[in-house]
C-alpha cells in the first residue's frame, strides 16, 4: 500500500476563504435557463416561473456568486430584448449556440431568481457586436437609483430600488476566433479599458473582470494576458482564466485525474504575467484572477454539436453531459487547486449550473437531479470556512502521459480560528492503489467529526435520475489520536474529514 504524511498547521495560511470562490453559471444556452432554472408549467414553479426543486437544489450545492448571461452569448446579447412587459419582447437568432432566444428571462428576472437563490450576480457585458454605449446603458438601468432615462425604465418596470450589482466581466472569451466580435489582444484591452473607465464614471466602486486567455492551450496565452492588461491595468480588478478538463478518447484515466496540476500552473503562470505588468509599471497593485468558467467538459461528444441550417430552436439539449465518479473526482481536485490559490483567485465559477455541463440536472416537467460532480462541491461550499492553509505534504508519486510525476495525493485544508474546526480535503489521484495518509494535526483539533469519501469501484459510474446509489458515504478507515489523523484514501477518491477544535 502506497504511504502519504501530511502536516496541517494554521501557521501556514493562504488567504482567507472567499465565498465567491463557489460561484457557478447561468448561460442562454440549451436548457439551462429554459426548463432549467425556468419553467412556468413546471409542478414546482414559484411566482416568476422557477423550478422551486430547482432553487432547491441550488441552495443545497452552496453556490454564492451567478455569472449572467454568457459566456459566447453574450457576445451577441441585446440586454434591452430582455427588459419591459414580456409578450412584447423579441425573439432573437442566438449565433455562439445556433437557437431561438425568446428572452422571456431577461436582466430583471435573473435578478429576482438570485433573490431567491441567495446569490450574488456577476454580470457580463458584451463587447463582441457591442461597445461602450450599450454597457454603459445596461450599468444605468440596474445601478442608478433614479432620474435618468434608463434607470426610469427600470423603475417603470417595477423595480423601484437600483441593483447595485458590484461584480461586472468585460466580455467573454475575446481571444478565441468562435467569438462573436473576436478581437486581438490590442484591440480588446482597449475596448475593455474604455468600457471600464466610462462604468466606473458611473459607479466608481465596480469590480471588473479583464478577459484572459479562453484556456492555458491558446497560442496567444500568456502574451494575451500581458497586452491586454498593460492596456486596461488602472480599470481593472481580475482578469479571467477558463479550463475544461476530459478523459481522451485514448482512456488515459490517470492524466486525466491529474488535471488539477494544469490547472495550478495555469493560476500561476497568470499571476506572474500580471505581476510582470505590474513590475514594468512600477504599480503596487495586484490583479487577481477570475476562474470564471470551469469544469470537467466533453466538448468533442454530439451533445455538445449546436444544430444547424434553418433548425433555431429554443432551449435545445446542448451540452448534457453525464458525469462519472472519476469527473466528480477531479472537479473535487480543482477545487483544492483553487481554494489552494485563493491569494491570486479572487472568484471561481463551475460552468455551468443547471443541465450545460452542470451540477444540477432536470427533466422538463419532471425531477430535478444531483449529478456526481454535485457531492464534491457543496461538501467543500459547505465546509471550507475561515483561513485556507497550505499543507506539508510528502506523497508518493503517479506517472501520467501529460504531465509528467505528479503527487498521487493532493490536499488543501481550511481552518475557522471562530470555531476552531479543520477541514481536510483529500484526493487520491491513483487508478488502483491505496493511499495510507497520516496527518499531523496542529490546530488544536480535539475530535473528529466526520470522515467522508466519494469513490465508487467503477470510477465510470454515471448518476441518473432514477440512480443516486453512489454517494459520499462514511470512511470508517479514519482514525483520530493525539493530533493524528490515519486514513484510507482509496484509488480515484475525493475525500473530506472534518476535525472540531
Ligand atoms: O460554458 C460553455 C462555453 O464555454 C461558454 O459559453 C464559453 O465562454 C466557453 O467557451
Amino acid at each position: 500500500m502506497a504511504v502519504a504524511s501530511l502536516v496541517i498547521d494554521p501557521a501556514f495560511t493562504v488567504a482567507p476563504v472567499r465565498r465567491r470562490t463557489f460561484g457557478s453559471f447561468v448561460e442562454h444556452l440549451g436548457r439551462c435557463v429554459y426548463t432549467g432554472i425556468h419553467e412556468p408549467d413546471h409542478p414546482t414553479a414559484v411566482a416568476g416561473g422557477w423550478r422551486g426543486d430547482v432553487l432547491d437544489l441550488v441552495r443545497e450545492l452552496g453556490v454564492t456568486l451567478i455569472r449572467y448571461p454568457g459566456g459566447n452569448f453574450v457576445s451577441g446579447y441585446r440586454w434591452e430584448d430582455g427588459v419591459g412587459p414580456v409578450d412584447r419582447r423579441p425573439s432573437r437568432l442566438d449565433l455562439a449556440w445556433h437557437s431561438m432566444e425568446p428572452n422571456r428571462v431577461g436582466v430583471d428576472e435573473f435578478m429576482a431568481w438570485c433573490e431567491l437563490a441567495h446569490v450574488e450576480p456577476q454580470m457580463a457585458i458584451n463587447l463582441g457586436t457591442r461597445g461602450v454605449q450599450e454597457a454603459l446603458d445596461l450599468l444605468e438601468y440596474t445601478n442608478v437609483p433614479a432620474g435618468s432615462h434608463f434607470a426610469e425604465q427600470r423603475r417603470a418596470n417595477g423595480v423601484a430600488d437600483p441593483y447595485r450589482i458590484k461584480l461586472w466581466c468585460l466580455g467573454n472569451e475575446m481571444d478565441g476566433p468562435w467569438q462573436i466580435g473576436h478581437k486581438t489582444a490590442e484591440e480588446y484591452g482597449r475596448i475593455a479599458a474604455e468600457a471600464g473607465r466610462a462604468m466606473r464614471m458611473i459607479d466608481p466602486d465596480l469590480e471588473l473582470v479583464a478577459c484572459g486567455s479562453s484556456s492555458r492551450a491558446m497560442p496567444t496565452f500568456g502574451e494575451w494576458e500581458r497586452v491586454v492588461l498593460e492596456e486596461c491595468w488602472e480599470q481593472v480588478d481580475m482578469v479571467s482564466a477558463h479550463a475544461y478538463y476530459y478523459e481522451d478518447e485514448s482512456g488515459d484515466l490517470a492524466s486525466f485525474l491529474a488535471s488539477a496540476v494544469d490547472m495550478d500552473r495555469f493560476i500561476e503562470s497568470v499571476a506572474a504575467t500580471a505581476d510582470a505588468v505590474a513590475a514594468a509599471r512600477k504599480s503596487d497593485k495586484v490583479v487577481g484572477i477570475s476562474f470564471d468558467e470551469w469544469n470537467v467538459w466533453y466538448q468533442q461528444r454530439a451533445e455538445s454539436r449546436p444544430p444547424t441550417g434553418d433548425e433555431w430552436p429554443i432551449a435545445p439539449v446542448l451540452l448534457e453531459d453525464h458525469y462519472t465518479v472519476a469527473d466528480a473526482v477531479v472537479v473535487g481536485d480543482l477545487l483544492i487547486s483553487l481554494l489552494r490559490h485563493s491569494d491570486r483567485v479572487f472568484s471561481a465559477n463551475l460552468a455551468q449550473l443547471v443541465n450545460v455541463i452542470a451540477p444540477i440536472m432536470t427533466e422538463p416537467g419532471g425531477a430535478a437531479w444531483r449529478q456526481t460532480t454535485f457531492h464534491p462541491f457543496a461538501l467543500t461550499a459547505r465546509h471550507a470556512k475561515g483561513d485556507v492553509l497550505r499543507v506539508a505534504l510528502d506523497s508518493p508519486r503517479v506517472k501520467t502521459a501529460k504531465f509528467g510525476e505528479v503527487d498521487m495525493v493532493d490536499a488543501v485544508a481550511t481552518h475557522d480560528p471562530d470555531t476552531g474546526a479543520t477541514v481536510v480535503f483529500l484526493v487520491n489521484r491513483s487508478v488502483d492503489q491505496t493511499v495510507n495518509l497520516e496527518a499531523a494535526v496542529r490546530s488544536g483539533a480535539a475530535t473528529l467529526s466526520e470522515a467522508l469519501t466519494y469513490t465508487s469501484d467503477d470510477p465510470y459510474w454515471t448518476a441518473r435520475a432514477d440512480d443516486q446509489s453512489v454517494l459520499p458515504s462514511a470512511n470508517d478507515s479514519a482514525q483520530w489520536e493525539n493530533g493524528t489523523l490515519a486514513i484510507e484514501l482509496p484509488p480515484v477518491s475525493w475525500t473530506m474529514v472534518r476535525l472540531a477544535g
